[in-house]
Formats: structure tokens, sequence, C-alpha cells
């Protein structure tokens, strides 16, 4: 693997399907991980909230016998009160990986460059690559088979939307986006994943219409309408959205097996019914429990001294 996980975009499919394999058996012996990232350091730049981004590399460090540094929104200022270069220089000198959460994804790019430890995208305004890693290790466990699998994804075409086609491109899953007009996911990421998955059986339908996305899906995803830094969007979002909520009558429209998928956090009422989300059919909770796992993973990989 490189350096840095800093997109989906950048691993190869053998990489890929190796850190689902991995998280496999990190969540089935944890045991046998405790020690390998034994007195290690792991800096956490946040410049936006977290629950479960915080928690699962928090504990994910502790469990591999390392210990996480959280660093909040005030503390460093992210280029105001430093460079990102010099903030990177200076963290490198005593950790041993910095993950960032931040807006602006050419921070976490130019943090990846300036600095000799490895650097963890752990969300940017473009996208979410660890949340795509562990939704794709949860779609494994529900449905097996990646490559049958048809993923359909309604709503904003964001930041999440954006790593699960990512992913899906190098799991050879089929996917269908449904957003409004002018809320699609942007070209750039479209057309990486087009080239990543043109020889994985990769297939990508971008369309309006949430009833012909969901149509034969084996998982129907949703994330909020206004992310992080959009809250003053919220109003105008909550009308031009209205028609992508995900509620039982659009799960009806997937197959009858098909499970409920969100990264979290939700909003029952806006984006998915409560019917749906407090339902058998979500796996919400699967998948936030699933962030620990694939993390462990991805730190091992560039973090752990055997690779
Ligand atoms: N899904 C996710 O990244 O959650 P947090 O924003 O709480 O970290
Ligand atoms: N799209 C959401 C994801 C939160 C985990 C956001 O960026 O706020």
């Amino acid at each position: 693997m490189q350096k840095d996980f800093l997109s989906i975009h950048d691993i190869t499919p053998y990489e890929f399907h190796e850190l689902l394999d991995m998280t496999q058996d990190i969540k089935e012996n944890p045991d046998k991980y405790r020690k390998r990232l034994k007195d290690q350091v792991l800096a956490m730049i946040f410049e936006k909230p977290s629950l479960r981004t915080r928690m699962t590399f928090e504990v994910g460090m502790l469990e591999l016998g390392g210990k996480a540094i959280y660093l909040s929104p005030n503390e460093i200022q992210l280029g105001k009160r430093e460079t990102v270069e010099d903030v990177g220089h200076n963290l490198e000198r005593w950790v041993d990986g910095i993950m960032i959460r931040t807006f602006a994804h050419e921070n976490v790019v130019r943090l990846g460059k300036a600095v000799s430890v490895p650097v963890i995208n752990a969300l940017t305004d473009l996208s979410h690559p660890c949340q795509g890693m562990a939704d794709f290790f949860t779609l494994r466990e529900k449905k097996g088979g990646l490559s049958r699998a048809k993923l359909a994804y309604v709503g904003d075409g964001n930041n999440v939307c954006h790593s699960l086609m990512l992913a899906a491109a190098k799991a050879g899953t089929r996917m269908a986006v449904a957003t409004p007009k002018g809320y699609e996911p942007s070209a750039e990421m479209v057309k990486a994943a087009l080239e990543d998955g043109r020889e994985t059986g990769f297939s990508l339908q971008l369309t309006t219409d949430a009833r012909e996305a969901v149509k034969e899906a084996d998982a129907v995803y949703t994330d909020v309408w206004a992310s992080m830094g959009q809250e003053q969007e919220k109003e105008a979002r909550a009308k031009i959205f209205a028609p992508y909520q995900v509620n039982p009558a659009l799960m009806a429209a997937a197959k009858p097996d098909a499970v409920f998928m969100h990264c979290l956090p939700a909003h029952r009422g806006e984006e998915v019914a409560a019917a749906v989300f407090d339902s058998p059919r979500s796996v919400v909770f699967d998948q936030a429990e699933n962030r620990l796992h694939i993390q462990k993973a991805i730190m091992l990989k560039l973090m752990g001294k055997k690779g």
C-alpha cells in the first residue's frame, strides 16, 4: 500500500480485498492483534465533529497496544494558526501516524505530501474512505459476494456517496445513485470510479428517480441531506430532497431482503423514515461497529512494522 490512505481510488482491487480479509480476521481474533502497534501514537486532527470516527480510531489504537491523541478544531486551527505543512512537520517528530478530518480535501493531500509518517483521511468534503471500506465490509458480511450485489444510494451525491462509488468500482459491485438534479456526485469522482471499475464488473447508473435506483437492490443506502459545513442550506435542501426519503414504500421497491444502510448520524423523518431506520432490515449499527475493525486493518497496514 502507499504511505497514506487518502482515497479508495489509491488502492488496487487486490489491496481492497486484502483489507477486507484482514478486517475479518481482526474482528474474529482481536487478541491476536493486541500488541501489533505497541507504544505507537496516532495524532487525530478534527476540524469537524465526530462520534464514530473519533471513538473507533481511539479504541482501535488502544486495542492494538498504542495510543491516540485527540486534537480539537480550536487547538490547531489548520491554516490559520500555522500552515498545514508546519503542523505536519511538528507532528511527525512526535507521532507514528496522523488521522485528519477536515473540510478541503486539498489539506489532506498537502499533509500527506509534507510528512514522512502515514496520513489517514477521516472525512473531507470530497470523500470518506474509511466509511466506504467499513460499508463494503458490512455489505460482504450481509450479502456475501460483492460482485453479485447491487447497492442503491439515494440522496445527496456527497463525500460518502463518492467513497461508496470508488469502493463499488474496486469490488465490482453494481451501483445506482439517485439524486436531485444539481446534487449529483462530482464528475471527477464518477470518472475515477468508472476508470477503476473498468475490469472489475462494476457498473454505475446515475438517475434522479429513487424508485428506479432501488430496483433489484440488495442494499439501500442514504446519508444526511445537509453535511457538516452545509448547515445554512438545511432548510432549502429539506424541500429539494423530500422525494428522496428512504421510507417503507421505497424499501418495498428494492429486493424483499434488501438491507438499509446509513453512515450515521441519521435524522429520522428526514432522509430516512423511523419505520425503516428502526426496522430489522437496518444494519446501521453493524456498519458503525465495523468502522473499528476496518480502521485497525488500515492502521496495521500503514503503521505496522511488518505491514
Ligand atoms: N459516520 C461517521 O463518520 O460518524 P462521525 O461523524 O460521528 O465520526
Ligand atoms: N456526509 C456527512 C457524513 C457524516 C459522517 C457529512 O459530511 O457531514
